[in-house]
């Protein structure tokens, strides 16, 4: 089973008015509220790709409600952990000029007993047979060894982890050695200590660095021009597929989502490596995160190349 970990999910809020007035009122014309966060992200993706995921993480109060009942609105299976405070609710608000104003809640603060008791959850789940998925920042009160101190726990119980995160979570996780990582070209290129724009060649060797601590799969997705895969001793390019694009907010949650499918339906490697290609251009097609219809991804796979390299 894929069980996907939202530690800070967020009620996305949009709404769209003529022209901000500041210090006046404004009238709202239309609301849409979506749940989000990177492992909400990827459940809702999976889910539309066909296959199945258990969605965890935290959840305070109305907005964390309102969050519970998309889940079941979509038909994802969630068992979330109820903290006290508040759901980040995020507010986009788009002005006719196509303007963005964005206001951002700070959102809970997670206390070290709600720490353990997502802990024992996760232990609860954790077997050969399961893959978590750990994606996205952490709410106030939790350190940022976090995702390290799940990888030690799962690994205990034969269990995988794909792992999606940037900055000292990156790197804490890394020294206990995740299964699967999907960093993008800049978080590879922060992580590695590269203060300039890394060709390709480069970015293949620290990616390359990477196995050498373990981790079986390295997916470094880098926008438009594509992605580059790694496994065992398989290292391939995937060109960017020619999308019209809406949104690439939320592009990288999809390729992390192809990733957890694949691995759920036992999918070979190249036909992982393309379902990666194709469900992140297509994610790329529709408005803000909304994942793209399994039908728009059977459409898209026939336009991936995989180059091998060196
Ligand atoms: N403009 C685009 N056209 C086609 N494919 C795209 C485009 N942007 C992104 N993609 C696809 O999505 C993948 C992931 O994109 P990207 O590298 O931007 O991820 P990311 O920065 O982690 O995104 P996020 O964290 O916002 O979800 C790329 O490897 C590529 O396959
Ligand atoms: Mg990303």
């Amino acid at each position: 089973m894929i069980i996907t970990v939202t530690m800070n999910p967020a009620i996305d809020k949009t709404v769209d008015i003529d022209a901000l007035e500041r210090g006046g009122l404004n009238r709202i014309h239309h609301v849409e509220l979506d749940a989000g966060g990177k492992g909400i992200n990827v459940s809702k993706t999976i889910r539309e790709l066909g296959g199945r995921s258990i969605a965890t993480g935290f959840i305070a109060g109305n907005a964390g409600k309102i969050i519970r009942s998309v889940m079941e609105e979509w038909e994802i299976e969630n068992d979330f952990i109820e903290v006290s405070g508040e759901t980040r609710t995020n507010t986009k608000v788009f002005e006719k000029s196509g303007e963005l104003t964005e206001l951002n809640e700070p959102g809970p603060v997670v206390e070290e007993e709600d720490i353990q008791a997502l802990l024992d959850k996760l232990d609860g789940y954790a077997d050969e047979d399961t893959l978590f998925v750990l994606a996205g920042s952490v709410p106030k009160g939790v350190g940022k060894d976090i995702y390290q101190r799940i990888i030690f726990l799962a690994h205990k119980k034969g269990a995988k982890v794909m792992l999606d995160a940037d900055g000292e979570l990156f790197t804490r996780a890394l020294e206990a050695g995740p299964d699967m990582v999907k960093p993008n070209k800049v978080e590879l290129e922060q992580y590695a200590g590269m203060d300039f724009i890394a060709s390709e060649r480069e970015l293949l060797s620290a990616a390359e660095k990477l196995m050498e601590k373990g981790i079986t799969t390295v997916a470094v997705s880098m926008g438009k021009s594509g992605a580059i895969f790694l496994q065992d001793g398989y290292k391939v390019k995937c060109p960017g597929l020619k999308v019209k694009a809406h949104s690439t907010v939320g592009a990288g949650d999809a390729m992390v989502a192809a990733l957890a499918y694949s691995w759920g339906e036992g999918l070979p490697w190249e036909d992982t490596v393309k379902m990666c290609m194709a469900v992140s251009a297509g994610a790329v097609t529709t408005i803000g995160t909304k994942p793209p219809s399994r039908q728009a991804v059977d459409n898209l796979l026939g336009q991936v190349v995989v180059e091998k390299l060196g």
